[in-house]
C-alpha cells in the first residue's frame, strides 16, 4: 500500500473515531483514596501512639466545625474488609490509603515497633491483593506522632532523620507487597495550615514555622528517596510525593495580575515542586527573593526562609519517580497592595490577593467551587514548568450534602474527567492515572463529619457505620470498568443498591 493511501485511511479512521465519547487508554488505572486519621478510628488501641490530630481535636473540639473527633471515624481499623469489598464493587485498579506513623512507631522513633500496627497494614494490603486491587501507600498523611511534636515536630531539623527511620521500617515490612509509595501528602496544607494556621498542631506561626516545616519536609523527602535508592533498589518500586495545586488564574488580563498569578503558583506549588522537579533545584527564585527582601525590611538578621546547602539541593533535586497531584478547585489572583506588614506571614510574603468568582457553583465546602477548566490549565502549567513530568492524580473530589442520589457529584466527576481527558489526549500531559477522593465519607479534619466526599455514604447514626453506594459510585464504577466517560448515564433511574 502506498504511503498516501495509508495516510488517507488513517485520516478516515480518525475522523470516524471523533465521536463525542471520551475514552482513556485500556491500561489507564482508576482508583480511590482515603487516609488513616480520617477513617481508621481506634486511636488508642493495640499499642498505637497519640498523633497531633488526636491531641488537637481532643483539646480543641470548639475549633472543629461539628465539634467531633476521629476516635471512631469510619472505624476502618475494624471494618477494613468492608472497605476492600466496596472498592472491589467499584472495580477500581488501586486503592490509595495512608499508614499512621504512631500506629507503627508509637513514640515516633525506632525504639519500639508496634507489632499490632504492622499486622493491621499487612491485613489491609493482603485483603486488597486478594481482590487484585493494587495498594498505593501514603507514608505520611498528617498524623504526626505527638511525641515528635513535643520535640518541635516538622520545625525540628532532626525530624528528617526520624522520618527516614520510619520510612525504612515501611520498606522493610511492606516493600515486597507494595510497589507504589508516596512520601508525603500535601506539604503545603500541613505546613501552611498546620504550622502557620489552624490545623494540627495549630502553631499559627506563619512566615516562620511553615517555612521551617517545608524545609524539613523537603529534606526528609529527598533523604528518603536516596535511602530507597541505596537500600531498596532491588524492590522495583516507585517513590513519589503528592503535592496539591488549585488552579490560580489571573483575575484580569492585565500584566500585573498575570504576574501575581504566577507568583502565587510559585509560592503555593513551586515551594515544594521546584526543589524536586526543576532542572536547577532549590526554592523558586520569586519566593527566595520576596522572603529575603521582606525579612530584611522587617529587621531580621537572616531570611525567614532557610537555605539548603548545595549538597541538599542536589539530594532533593530529581528525588522522584513520579509526581502525585491533588486538584480540587480554582482561585482568582490579582496584584497585592505592595505593603509589607510588621507581622510576617506566608500570605504577606506572597503578596497577592486571592479570591473566587461568586458565579462558580458552590459545594458543601468552604473553599471548593466547581471549575472544571482549571484542571486542564493546572496540568498544562505543570507540564510546561517541569518538562512534562510523569504524574498521577492522587486526589480529585467534591463534598455535597448526604443522600444517595448525588447527581451533583456525578456532574463534578464527569466534568473534571473531561478536562483531564483533554489535558492528556489534546495537550499531551503525562498523566498515568486518576484517583477519586474519597472511597467513602470520612472525617474531614477541621470540618469534622460535615463535609462528605464519598462515593459511598457512611451512615454515622447506624451502630454499624453502614456504607451505601451513591449514584456517583455507579457512575465512577462505569468509568473504572469501561475506561470511558459514559455519554448517556442514566442519572435518575440507576439502582444504586446493585
Ligand atoms: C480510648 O479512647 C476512648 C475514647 O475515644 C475511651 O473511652 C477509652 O477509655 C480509651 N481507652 C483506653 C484504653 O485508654
Ligand atoms: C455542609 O453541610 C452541613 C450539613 O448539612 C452543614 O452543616 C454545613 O454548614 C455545610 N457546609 C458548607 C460549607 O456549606
Ligand atoms: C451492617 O453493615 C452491612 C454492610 O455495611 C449491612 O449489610 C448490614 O445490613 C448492616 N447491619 C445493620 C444492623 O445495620
Amino acid at each position: 500500500m502506498s504511503m498516501l493511501l495509508i495516510f488517507i485511511l488513517c485520516a478516515f479512521i480518525r475522523a470516524h473515531e471523533a465521536t463525542p465519547k471520551q475514552c482513556f487508554s485500556n491500561l489507564f488505572p482508576f482508583g480511590v483514596a482515603s487516609a488513616a486519621f480520617q477513617t481508621e478510628g481506634a486511636w488508642n488501641v493495640s499499642g498505637k501512639g497519640e498523633s497531633i490530630w488526636d491531641r488537637y481535636t481532643h483539646e480543641h473540639p470548639e475549633l472543629v466545625f461539628d465539634h467531633n473527633n476521629a476516635d471512631v471515624a469510619t472505624d476502618s481499623y475494624h471494618k477494613y474488609e468492608d472497605d476492600v469489598k466496596i472498592a472491589k464493587q467499584l472495580g477500581v485498579t488501586f486503592y490509595r490509603f495512608s499508614i499512621s506513623w504512631p500506629r507503627i512507631l508509637p513514640t515516633g522513633l525506632r525504639n519500639k515497633i508496634n507489632e499490632d500496627g504492622l499486622k493491621y497494614y499487612h491485613n489491609v494490603i493482603d485483603a486488597l491483593l486478594r481482590e487484585n486491587i493494587v495498594p498505593v501507600v501514603t507514608m505520611y498523611h498528617w498524623d504526626l506522632p505527638q511525641s515528635l511534636q513535643d520535640l518541635g515536630g516538622w520545625t525540628n531539623p532532626t525530624i528528617a532523620e526520624y522520618y527516614v527511620d520510619y520510612a525504612r521500617v515501611l520498606f522493610e515490612n511492606y516493600g515486597h507487597k507494595v510497589n507504589t509509595w508516596l512520601t508525603f501528602n500535601e506539604p503545603l496544607s500541613f505546613c501552611h495550615d498546620g504550622y502557620g494556621g489552624y490545623d494540627a498542631p495549630g502553631s499559627r506561626s506563619s512566615g516562620f514555622e511553615d517555612y521551617l516545616c517545608g524545609h524539613n519536609v523537603l529534606r526528609a523527602h529527598g533523604m528518603t528517596f536516596r535511602m530507597f535508592q541505596r537500600e531498596f533498589s532491588h524492590l522495583k518500586a516507585s517513590v513519589g510525593i503528592t503535592l496539591d495545586l488549585s488552579w490560580l488564574e489571573p483575575a484580569t488580563t492585565s500584566a500585573d495580575d498575570q504576574e501575581a498569578a504566577e507568583t502565587a503558583r510559585q509560592f503555593r506549588f513551586g515551594w515544594f515542586s521546584h526543589p524536586i522537579l526543576s532542572k536547577e533545584g532549590d526554592y523558586p527564585r520569586v519566593m527566595r527573593e520576596s522572603i529575603d527582601r521582606n525579612s530584611k525590611r522587617q529587621g531580621f538578621f537572616r531570611s525567614r526562609l532557610p537555605s539548603f546547602t548545595p549538597e541538599e539541593v542536589d539530594m532533593i533535586k530529581n528525588s522522584y519517580h513520579f509526581l502525585g497531584l491533588n486538584h480540587y478547585t480554582t482561585y482568582l489572583v490579582s496584584k497585592g497592595s505592595g505593603k509589607i506588614s510588621t507581622k510576617p506571614s506566608f500570605d504577606d510574603d506572597m503578596g497577592v490577593k486571592i479570591s473566587q468568582n461568586p458565579s462558580w457553583p458552590k459545594t458543601n465546602s468552604t473553599w471548593l467551587r466547581v471549575v472544571p477548566w482549571g484542571f486542564r490549565k493546572t496540568l498544562n502549567w505543570v507540564k510546561n514548568s517541569f518538562n512534562n513530568p510523569l504524574l498521577i492524580i492522587t486526589e480529585n473530589g467534591v463534598p455535597f450534602e448526604a443522600g444517595l442520589q448525588d447527581v451533583k457529584r456525578v456532574n463534578y466527576i464527569e466534568a473534571y474527567l473531561r478536562s483531564l481527558h483533554d489535558a492528556i489526549y489534546k495537550d499531551g500531559c503525562n498523566v498515568f492515572g486518576y484517583t477519586y477522593w474519597s472511597l467513602m465519607d470520612n472525617y474531614e479534619w477541621m470540618r469534622g463529619y460535615s463535609e462528605r466526599f464519598g462515593l459511598f455514604e457512611v451512615d454515622y447514626k447506624s451502630s454499624n457505620l453502614t456504607r451505601s453506594a451513591r449514584l456517583s459510585a455507579a457512575f465512577y464504577s462505569t468509568v473504572a470498568r469501561t475506561k470511558c466517560i459514559p455519554d448517556n448515564f442514566n442519572y435518575y433511574n440507576y439502582d444504586v443498591t446493585k
